[in-house]
């Protein structure tokens, strides 16, 4: 439904009858006198709108359709060079106290913000399409979901955001005329003053991520870009909704969930933060060896869990997303046989090279063309010393498409979570894999992780920076506040008298002298996965090291694996010299923390400084 608005402005929006929200009403007539659009059209959700949407888009040039004999009903868009990832240094958490957002966040006065992008967002929608895109993050009405309203000037956030939330007319039924909602205000900030054409994929070099957790808020200017424009994924559903948690008692947390189930039919939930770009999607959708026959993994996420105490006094997650905006470079039959079948059909490519079939490559897929078209539009050929796909191109995906999608990812009361997993991208120090023998301890393995910077974000890559819980980048609050929230909700779940989560911290990425992987990694991991299994029934046994109880050689199962106990050693042993630097660059985090760090982490890391001494 359209309605073309005068510039001097918006006596009527002629939103369609199903909105009958007053505030949500007000404010689009509010955020459209601010940015002028040209048109505002009220997003259904439909398969209608989303064919049409992807038809203006080929007609613009945003998109390519692909072969559809190759890659029936998808579409590949090519990025502007400089709008390429996350932009974390352009990234605001604009909390009243500048404490609140803490020393690991950007933060700006929020009357200052709110006059800067008042200045930004001013006309910046001109000659354009004003989206409204409602969207519930988690199946609708459960009674862990939020929803969130978009207004974006792009047609390919709205596509996107039909893949990656529910998104569409139904949420207006549990909005009700007052129902909670996050306003998302995006723009590409690049209005399209008359007789000037629109470029394929506009976007300012000016970027604000900006995030309000107290009026639970988000603004964003200037990208078109995954997690800086689908404002869902990171924005609301891990900055503003770790907020949410902290007040209300629940976790958003950058983790995939998997169900596990084992030869006897007995079927577990893991849910697991790693760091950006380290695998997350391949980890959720594995496919165990045959020597493990039985063991079955399914996904429930790929990438974030809502996590909330339920009345038995257990964890219960749900994902909230409904897609997989997934990196590709590196993606393959062999490394992940359930990604590359959940992309056969029905999806948007951004950033990988176009072949001369009218497919998609990309490095690491497999066979490589002998020519194609790179992201960048440029002839490419083998060996020309460019990459063909960026190292952050991406899919966006339904869920629903993945062959192990797990019966219960659309559950609204979430899967109840056996095992919390932990694990940064760290070539040598961290083992293989490690039990924490307490909830504090799981707390401090998971708070001090350290991980190597990959493309998802901009900037330097492969230095190792610490992510605690791999939500350096996604934490809408206080980091020691947040640390503190988590030993919290440990205290709380004991005292019902349930059994809390185990908690694991895991390495796959130690590299030996000439840089090769020494973990085969991918299906291999379900060893590690069997072994906490086993721990959490109280069969398997380990060893005490350092900072937890590591598996023995032979507590390993190496069925099917040529994997010898001394590479096995090298992967799992604890380097003293290492962890002496490791402790101490611990300590420059907690150093850098300590306004409001829980003071059992630092007496933990104390006891660590003494065993490893003694
Ligand atoms: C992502 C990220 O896109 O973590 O999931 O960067
Ligand atoms: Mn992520």
């Amino acid at each position: 439904m359209n309605a073309v608005l005068s510039h001097n402005l918006l006596a009527d929006l002629n939103a369609p009858s199903w909105v009958q929200h007053p505030r949500l009403l007000a404010w689009v007539k509010e955020t459209a006198a601010l940015t002028q659009p040209d048109r505002i059209e009220w997003c259904d959700g439909s398969q209608e709108e989303y064919d049409r949407l992807c038809n203006l888009m080929v007609e613009s040039g945003t998109l390519r359709r692909l072969n559809p004999s190759k890659r029936p009903n998808s579409y590949l868009a090519w990025s502007d060079p400089s709008d390429v990832a996350r932009v974390e240094d352009r990234t605001f958490i604009c909390s009243e106290k500048e404490d609140d957002a803490g020393p690991t966040n950007n933060w700006t006065d929020p009357a200052v913000m709110r006059e800067t992008l008042n200045g930004l967002f001013a006309g910046c929608m001109r000659g354009r399409t004003l989206y409204v895109i409602p969207f519930s993050m988690g199946p609708l009405g459960s009674p862990i979901a939020h929803i969130g309203v978009e207004l974006s000037d792009s047609p390919y956030v709205v596509v996107n955001m039909r893949l990656m939330t529910r998104m569409g007319k139904k949420v207006y039924d549990v909005l009700g005329r007052d129902g909670e909602f996050v306003p998302c205000v995006h723009s590409v900030g690049k209005p399209l003053e008359a007789g000037v054409a629109d470029v394929a994929w506009p976007c300012n070099d000016t970027k604000y991520i900006v995030h309000f957790p107290e009026k639970r808020e988000i603004w964003s200017f200037g990208s078109g870009y995954g997690g800086n424009a689908l404002l869902g994924k990171k924005c609301l559903a891990l900055r503003i909704a770790s907020t949410m948690g902290f007040d209300q008692g629940w976790l958003a947390e950058h983790m995939l969930i998997l169900g596990v189930t084992t030869p006897e039919g007995k079927k577990l939930h893991l849910a697991a933060a790693f760091p950006s770009a380290c695998g997350k999607t391949n980890f959720s959708m594995m496919i165990p060896p045959e020597s493990l026959s039985g063991w079955k993994v399914t996904t429930v996420g790929d990438d974030i869990a809502w996590i909330k105490p339920g009345t038995d006094g257990r964890l219960h997650a749900i994902n909230p997303e409904a897609g997989y905006f997934g990196v590709a470079p590196g993606t393959n039959e062999k490394t992940n046989f359930n990604c590359m079948a959940s992309l056969r059909e029905n999806v948007i490519f951004t950033n990988v090279a176009l072949t001369d079939e009218g497919d998609v490559w990309w490095e690491g897929m497999g066979q490589e063309p002998e020519h194609c078209i790179d992201w960048q539009g440029k002839d490419w050929t083998p060996g020309c010393g460019r990459k063909a796909a960026h190292p952050n191109a991406r899919f966006t995906v339904a869920a629903v498409q993945n062959p192990v999608i797990d019966p219960e990812w659309d559950n609204p009361q979430g899967v109840p979570i056996d095992a919390f997993i932990f694990g940064g991208r760290r070539s040598s120090t961290v083992p293989l894999v490690t039990e924490a023998r307490s909830w504090l301890e799981g707390v401090y393995m998971a708070a001090t992780m350290g991980s190597e910077t990959t493309a998802a974000a901009a900037g330097e890559q492969g230095v190792v920076r610490r992510d605690p819980f791999a939500m350096l980048p996604f934490c809408g609050y206080n980091m020691s506040s947040y640390f503190a929230h988590w030993l919290d909700m440990g205290s709380k779940l004991s005292a019902t008298g349930a059994r809390l989560p185990s908690v694991f911290c895991v390495n796959w990425f130690q590299t030996d002298t000439d840089g090769q992987f020494i973990w085969p990694g991918f299906g291999e991991n379900m060893r590690v996965l069997k072994w906490m299994i086993e721990r959490i029934a109280g069969e398997a046994k380990g060893e005490d090291n350092l900072f937890g109880i590591t598996p023995r050689y032979e507590d390993i199962t190496w069925d099917g694996l040529d994997f010898d106990a001394e590479k096995y050693r090298s992967i799992t042993g604890i380097d003293q010299a290492a962890w002496r630097t490791e402790l101490a660059l611990h300590a420059e985090l907690f150093e850098k923390l300590k306004q409001r760090l829980p003071s059992e982490l630092s007496a933990l890391h104390a006891r660590l400084q003494t065993r490893l001494n003694a």
